[in-house]
C-alpha cells in the first residue's frame, strides 16, 4: 500500500550542531559516564541516586512527591539515606540476595520508590505491578516469577493469595501499623529504625533490572526482563529525546507498573541528576495543570489518551495556569493523533514530540527528538545507533512506504535479556537471525519517518495501557453464565481503543443487563478494572476454527463493518 506523507514542521534546534554530535555515534561512548567505565563494576541506584548524593548535587531535589495526604521533596542526600535504609530493612529481614526477584504492589509514594531503589542496591530484580491487579493478575505474575518477597500496602494485602504462594517467604507492608508475623513486616516500622549506611551490590551491566509483565495475543502475560545495560540507552535518550538539562524540572505521568514509569519515571531522569516530580492520586483537568504550574514543569512527558482527556476538558481551562515553565512535551504509548499534536501547539504552545518504543525494547527507539522536524502523525526516526526498517513475513526489508512489520536490529543496549522462563517465547520475537520484530505494522516513508499503522496481533492498547485480550477471555469464562468469549479492541475517540467482549451464554442463561453489569464486575474484580470489557455484545454462536479457537479477526471485522477475508480455516 502506498501512502502520502503529510508536510514537515520545523523542530527548535539547530540541526547540524545536533547532527556533528550523533554523527557516527557508537553506544560505548556513553559507558563513560558510569562507574562501569572506571571500575567494571555498576548498580543502578548508585548511578541514580548515590553519584549525585556525593557531588555538588547532594541537596538538589531528587523527588517532589504529592497527592491529596501528602506533599514532600527529598534531596539526592536524602534519597541515599531512605534508600540505604529500605535495602537495610530488606537485608535484615529477609534472605533476598542478588539475583532474587521482589515486587512492589502499591500505589505511587516515596515508599515505593524508596524500596524500588533498595532493593536494586542489593542487586535484587525488582517487579512492578500496576496497582489496579486483582487476584488472579498478581498470582499470575508472583508464580510466573518464583519471586520471594513483596512490597505492598495494608489495602493491597487482600489481593495476594498468599497460601497459594508458598514461594513468597516476605511480605512488606508499607503504611499504617499492622500486626507482623514472621512472614509479615511492618516496612515503616523497621525502615525508621534501619541505619543510613548500605554497601552497594556491585553488579555486571549484564545482571538483573526489573522485570516487567506485558502480554502479547495468546497466553498468560510474559515476563521481560532488563539488565543494568538498559541505563546506557535511558541516559542518552534523556539527554538526545527528553532533552533534559541540569535545571529542568520533569514530570513522566505513567505508573512505576508500566515500563514508562521505571525507565522514565525514574531512572532517565535520575541518571542525569534531574529533579523528578511524581504525583499520586487519580488524574483531573485541574490537578494536572496544576502540577504543570506549581512544580514549574519544563520537560513534560504523557500518554495520547491523556492529552485527549486535557483536550475534551475544554481549552478555557488552561488559560487559569500558568505553563510558562514548560518547554518540552513528549507522548508514548499509542499513536499520537495529528489533531493533538495541533493542539499542543495551538493550547499549549508547544509541538508534542512523539515517541515510540516498547517493554521489550526498555527504552526510546523511535523518536521525534528535538532536532527533527516534526511531521505529524509519524512517530520519527531511530534515534542514533538505532537501525530500525520494515520487513516482510520473512524478514526481508521493504521499499519505503511499503507496509510491514516494524522491525529493528539486535543487539540494543536496552534490549531485553530474556523472556522470564521462556526461551522460546524470546526467540519468537526475531525474525532472519537479526531482526527483533515489534508486532507494529507500520512503513517508512523516504526521508526514514515511521508512520503507525496498527498492531499486527490482538494486543489491545486501551488508555495506554497493554492488554492481552486471552487473559481478560480466561477470566470471562470463569463466570458461571459464560460459555464462549472473544476479545477485542474496539477504536475509541479518547482511549485509543476499548475493550470489548463477544460472549456467548451456556444454555438456558439469559443475557439480561443485570448480566452484563455482573460480567463486567466479575473482570473488573478478579483481573483489573483497566482490563475489564466496556462493552459486551451477546451472541448465540462465535466463530471459530476448526480447532475450535475464536476467530478474533472475524469478531474485528463485525464491529467494524469491513469484510471477513479468508474463512477458509473457519468451522461450519
Ligand atoms: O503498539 C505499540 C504501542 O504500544 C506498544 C507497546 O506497549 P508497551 O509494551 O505497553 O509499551 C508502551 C510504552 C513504552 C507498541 O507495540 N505504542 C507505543 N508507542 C507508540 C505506540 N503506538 C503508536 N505510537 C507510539 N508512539
Amino acid at each position: 500500500m502506498k501512502i502520502a506523507s503529510l508536510p514537515a514542521v520545523s523542530g527548535h534546534y539547530n540541526l547540524t550542531d545536533y547532527n556533528k554530535e550523533k554523527l557516527d555515534f557508537k553506544w560505548d561512548r556513553v559507558e563513560k559516564e558510569f562507574s562501569w567505565y572506571h571500575n567494571g563494576r555498576v548498580n543502578m541506584a548508585y548511578e541514580a541516586i548515590d553519584r549525585h548524593a556525593e557531588s555538588d548535587k547532594a541537596f538538589k531535589t531528587a523527588l517532589f512527591y504529592e497527592d491529596p495526604t501528602r506533599q514532600e521533596s527529598y534531596s539526592f542526600l536524602e534519597m541515599k539515606k531512605w534508600t540505604n535504609r529500605a535495602a537495610n530493612v530488606f537485608t535484615t529481614h529477609s534472605d533476598l540476595k542478588k539475583g532474587d526477584r521482589l515486587f512492589i504492589f502499591m500505589p505511587r509514594t516515596p515508599e515505593l520508590y524508596f524500596s524500588l531503589f533498595g532493593a536494586l542496591k542489593k542487586g535484587i530484580i525488582v517487579g512492578p505491578l500496576f496497582e489496579a491487579f486483582m487476584e488472579v493478575a498478581v498470582f499470575d505474575r508472583l508464580h510466573d516469577s518464583g519471586a520471594t518477597a513483596i512490597v505492598t500496602t495494608p489495602e493491597l494485602l487482600d489481593r495476594i493469595p498468599l497460601h497459594r504462594l508458598p514461594l513468597v517467604k516476605k511480605v512488606f507492608v508499607v503504611g499504617q501499623q499492622i500486626d507482623a508475623t514472621d512472614r509479615i513486616i511492618d516496612f515503616n516500622k523497621q525502615l525508621a529504625s534501619a541505619s543510613d549506611d548500605f554497601d552497594i551490590e556491585w553488579l555486571g551491566l549484564e545482571d538483573g533490572l526489573v522485570l516487567h509483565y506485558t502480554s502479547g495475543s495468546t497466553g498468560k502475560p510474559k515476563g521481560v526482563l532488563h539488565v543494568q545495560n538498559a541505563m546506557i540507552q535511558q541516559y542518552q535518550t534523556a539527554k538526545w529525546v527528553l532533552d533534559l538539562r541540569e535545571d529542568d524540572v520533569y514530570w513522566c505521568t505513567a505508573d512505576p507498573g508500566w515500563v514508562t514509569g521505571t525507565a522514565y519515571g525514574v531512572f532517565a531522569p535520575l541518571l542525569h541528576g534531574v529533579s523528578v516530580v511524581i504525583m499520586g492520586g487519580r488524574f483531573s483537568p485541574q490537578n494536572w495543570y496544576g502540577t504543570l504550574e506549581k512544580y514549574k514543569i519544563s520537560v513534560w512527558y504523557s500518554a495520547p489518551t491523556a492529552f485527549r482527556m486535557l483536550m475534551g476538558a475544554g481549552n478555557h481551562l488552561v488559560a487559569n495556569y500558568d505553563l510558562g515553565a514548560l518547554r518540552h512535551v513528549l507522548s508514548v504509548g499509542e499513536p499520537l493523533n495529528p489533531e493533538v499534536v495541533k493542539w499542543g501547539n495551538d493550547i499549549l504552545h508547544h509541538r508534542i514530540h512523539d515517541t515510540w518504543w516498547m517493554t521489550e525494547t526498555g527504552a526510546q527507539m523511535i523518536c521525534n527528538y528535538p532536532a527533527l522536524a516534526i511531521k505529524p502523525g509519524s512517530m520519527g526516526k531511530a534515534i542514533p545507533g538505532i537501525v530500525a526498517t520494515i520487513v516482510d513475513d520473512r524478514g526481508v526489508e521493504v521499499p519505503p512506504y511499503t507496509m510491514g512489520n516494524l522491525a529493528i536490529k539486535s543487539g540494543w543496549p536496552a534490549m531485553m535479556k530474556e523472556i522470564w522462563n521462556n526461551k522460546a517465547r524470546f526467540d519468537s520475537y526475531f525474525l532472519a537471525g537479526e531482526w527483533y520484530v515489534s508486532g507494529d505494522s507500520a512503513y517508512m516513508d523516504d526521508e526514514g519517518y515511521f508512520w503507525f499503522q496498527g498492531r499486527i496481533d490482538d494486543v489491545i492498547m486501551t488508555a495506554g495501557e497493554r492488554v492481552g485480550p486471552f487473559e481478560v477471555e480466561s477470566k470471562l469464562l470463569e463466570h458461571p453464565a459464560v460459555l464462549e468469549a472473544g476479545v477485542i479492541g474496539k477504536p475509541d475517540e479518547i482511549r485509543g481503543e476499548i475493550i470489548k467482549a463477544f460472549i456467548s451464554l451456556k444454555e438456558g442463561v439469559v443475557a439480561t443487563a443485570e448480566l452484563e453489569a455482573d460480567i463486567k464486575k466479575f473482570v473488573k474484580e478478579g483481573l483489573a478494572a483497566h482490563a475489564a470489557p466496556r462493552e459486551i455484545e451477546f451472541k448465540d454462536k462465535l466463530p471459530k476454527t476448526r480447532s475450535g479457537k475464536i476467530m478474533r479477526r472475524v469478531l474485528k471485522s463485525w464491529e467494524l463493518n469491513l469484510p471477513t477475508g479468508d474463512l477458509s480455516s473457519m468451522e461450519d
